[in-house]
């Protein structure tokens, strides 16, 4: 089997040290630069001791079309914010099977490689996102016209390869991704193992994980399920009977796109709590918060609050839960933000603009934190 070596590790060397404060003078003479970051003034200072607060790690996925380097581990100002901010990090696309599995008898590593290491210089646990799902496949995979037995081996391969070479360095992993429809239904059309090997398939998914990382939490994940609906009613019920089976789910995750278009989640504090009340961890993993910019224009003062407020109560609903222990927006830059490729019309989704300067989004988080742990933290 073939495995691409890691190229980054010289690249990432010089990018691993703890930020430390810029003298104001030099951060005038270098504009290019992000100024001086305070590690008594980042969120990852005040977050609780129990709370995790994370952030996606850019690359792969849309950055590959945007003419730029992939962010990571190219950006040193957007590396230093990221050390600096966040106690956890999420490949935003590194794990995804097109990406670290793009031939059958290849993977590629050398990504997420980097990121463990830049995770464990700077103190940061990792979720590793995500090893089934109906997406990001690649078309060996999803055109091979391969038997159930030998999907099955696919699968059961690839699990304990990558689940294996990150053993004891994955904090949880997204097992499983987005198995249901908005309607509550299975995927049992567009997600290729379900669709041919049947549900069952899930259930193993889980047990091979756990076997290649006993030590690893490990979820469901899904989008529009920040509510009581129908498709987090799905999950309610399904992990209870997988959980009888003796299938290890430890978890359950919110991924928590939001837009200002369709109102809050009123009701994501009691939907995080009924998984709460069954034993299950929950996480919030992906949060981000768009609004409607048409082009060439700029989100007003009332836009931003109205942002604010949205992560503020988000992230509040997971403070008040108590094994609400993972609290990740996906990405904190607009600079690589997907939501502008993805949503049209659409944008201004993260806590920092472009230039890496902060949001109202940004401080609402940091207060929540600090308000959920008054004098502790992480210090
Ligand atoms: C997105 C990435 O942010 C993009 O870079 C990529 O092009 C497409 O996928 N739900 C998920 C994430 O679980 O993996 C998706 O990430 C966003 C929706």
């Amino acid at each position: 089997m073939k495995v691409y070596q890691s190229i980054a590790a010289a690249v990432l060397a010089s990018a691993m040290i703890f930020p430390t404060a810029v003298p104001a003078f030099a951060a005038q003479d270098q504009r290019s630069q992000a100024p001086g970051i305070q590690k008594q003034d980042t969120l990852r200072w005040v977050a609780p001791q129990d709370l995790k607060i994370g952030t996606a790690v850019a690359g792969g996925g849309h950055h590959e079309t945007q003419g730029y380097p992939a962010p990571f581990p190219n950006d040193k100002e957007y590396l230093r914010h990221l050390a600096a901010e966040f106690d956890s990090v999420s490949p935003e696309n590194q794990l995804k099977w097109e990406f670290v599995h793009p031939a059958r008898d290849a993977y590629r590593f050398a990504e997420m490689d980097a990121i463990v290491q830049f995770a464990q210089e700077n103190k940061q646990v990792v979720r590793g996102h995500t090893l089934f799902w109906h997406s990001q496949n690649p078309a060996w995979l999803e055109q091979g016209n391969f038997s159930k037995d030998e999907l099955r081996a696919i699968l059961k391969e690839h699990i304990q390869t990558v689940v294996g070479r990150y053993a004891g360095k994955i904090q949880q992993w997204d097992v499983a991704n987005e198995i249901f429809d908005d309607s509550g239904k299975l995927r049992t059309t567009d997600n290729i193992w379900i669709r041919e090997l049947g549900p069952e398939i899930i259930g193993d998914a889980f047990r091979w994980a756990h076997e290649a990382d006993p030590q690893a939490k490990l979820f469901f994940n899904d989008y529009n399920v920040e509510s009581l609906n129908a498709k987090s009613d799905a999950y309610l019920d399904l992990i209870p009977k997988l959980q009888a089976q003796g299938v290890p789910v430890d978890g359950f995750a919110v991924q928590g796109h939001l837009s200002t278009q369709y109102g809050f989640p009123a009701d994501l504090q009691a939907n995080l709590q009924r998984f709460d009340d069954l034993g299950l961890e929950t996480a919030i993993t992906e949060i981000d918060v768009r609004m409607r910019v048409p082009a060439g224009t700029q989100p007003t003062a009332a836009q931003l609050a109205e942002q604010a407020s949205y992560y503020q109560r988000a992230l509040q609903a997971c403070v008040n839960v108590d094994e609400c222990n993972s609290f990740t927006i996906w990405g904190f830059t607009d600079k690589y933000s997907w939501v502008p490729v993805f949503f049209a019309n659409e944008g201004e989704a993260t806590v920092m603009w472009n230039d890496f300067t902060r949001k109202p989004a940004y401080y609402a988080l940091q207060d929540t934190l600090e308000q959920a742990s008054p004098g502790r933290g992480n210090r």
